[in-house]
């Protein structure tokens, strides 16, 4: 028997999942951080959820368990965008590293959270969409075949605005979420105003569209790297009051600063996992409790 989703999972009863896309054109600004640490909180409190790794840095699938080495052979969001493959045959089961090599063994898995990977490749992937105009529907034909009963879809974003981020944004509505995930560091608030433009200029182009929703909407912001007790710096503290004065309606609760927050790279397993006791791992559960995800019994 197939789970009853409920509806605030399916917007306007449409048959695909709600979708929290983390989104805005700066480098390094968290957005993967946020995104793993938020699906793989959501899977442990029970809501079924899948990750798009959009990027060609592949740090989310990386983060989720799969490497080059692990990924030969095997489908990635490339196939979805070329159409040689389905949703169901990209996705993989989420898992973190416990021991070395590449046997079953050597993995733990998350339950409740599949991961599409990325591949290098994908840094073409706005070429690829020029070169064939059909292209354009590689994640509204995704979504219109969906049939599976995930609560949530996490889309993590490289840093840009391309074609390729183009062709999913226009299939977010406004029950969606575009959460642009940011550090405390004013270049990094500074790069707000150009995403908010980029949303105006998306919803602008599709307004009256009936074929796609055509609504991307900054419902939430996150702010990473805030000041603690013992992370002062003034450029930190200058940021949050920006952000605050600028952004307040939408800022979500804040993700302080720590050192430890690297170290998901390092050692390939999201922050939940690895550190669950370090202040952004404690502060990312506060977020998804805000968010509703407060868990299922
Ligand atoms: N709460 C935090 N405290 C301190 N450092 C953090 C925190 N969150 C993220 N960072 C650091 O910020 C850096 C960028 O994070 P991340 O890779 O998630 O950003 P990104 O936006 O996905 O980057 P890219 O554009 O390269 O994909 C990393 O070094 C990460 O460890
Ligand atoms: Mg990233």
């Amino acid at each position: 028997m197939t789970r009853v989703v409920e509806p605030r999972f399916r917007p306007k009863s449409r048959r695909w999942p709600l979708m929290y896309a983390y989104l805005v054109e700066c480098g390094g600004s968290s957005k993967t951080t946020s995104a793993t640490s938020k699906a793989v909180i959501a899977a442990e409190r029970g809501y079924p959820s899948t990750i798009f790794d959009l990027d060609s840095n592949m740090s989310t699938t990386k983060v989720l368990g799969y490497d080059e080495t692990s990924l030969k052979g095997k489908k990635t969001v490339l196939d979805l965008i070329h159409c040689t493959a389905s949703l169901d045959e990209v996705a993989l089961p989420a898992r973190y590293r416990i021991a070395d090599g590449y046997g079953d063994e050597a993995f733990q898995t998350i339950p409740n959270l599949r991961v599409v990977p990325s591949c290098a490749a994908m840094s073409s992937a706005d070429t690829a969409i020029t070169e064939d105009i059909d292209r354009y529907d590689w994640f509204a034909d995704v979504l219109r075949s969906y049939d599976g009963d995930d609560d949530m879809f996490f889309i993590d974003f490289p840093a840009g605005y391309g074609r390729m981020v183009y062709s999913v944004i226009r299939m977010l509505d406004e029950d969606d979420a575009v959460i642009p995930s940011v550090r405390a560091d004013p270049k990094d608030i500074n790069m707000i105003p150009g995403l908010i433009q980029e949303l105006e200029r998306v919803r602008e182009k599709n307004r009256g569209r009936r074929s796609v929703p055509g609504r991307p909407t900054l419902k939430h912001m996150l702010l990473t790297g805030t000041p603690t007790a013992s992370y002062k710096e003034a450029a930190a503290r200058r940021a949050t009051e920006l952000a605050e004065a600028k952004y307040g309606s939408v800022l979500l609760p804040y993700v302080r600063y720590s050192a430890d927050a690297k170290k998901l790279y390092e050692d390939a397993c999201p922050l939940p996992v690895l550190l669950p006791n370090s202040v952004p791992a404690v502060d990312y559960r506060k977020v998804m409790t805000h968010l509703g995800f407060t868990g299922r019994t």
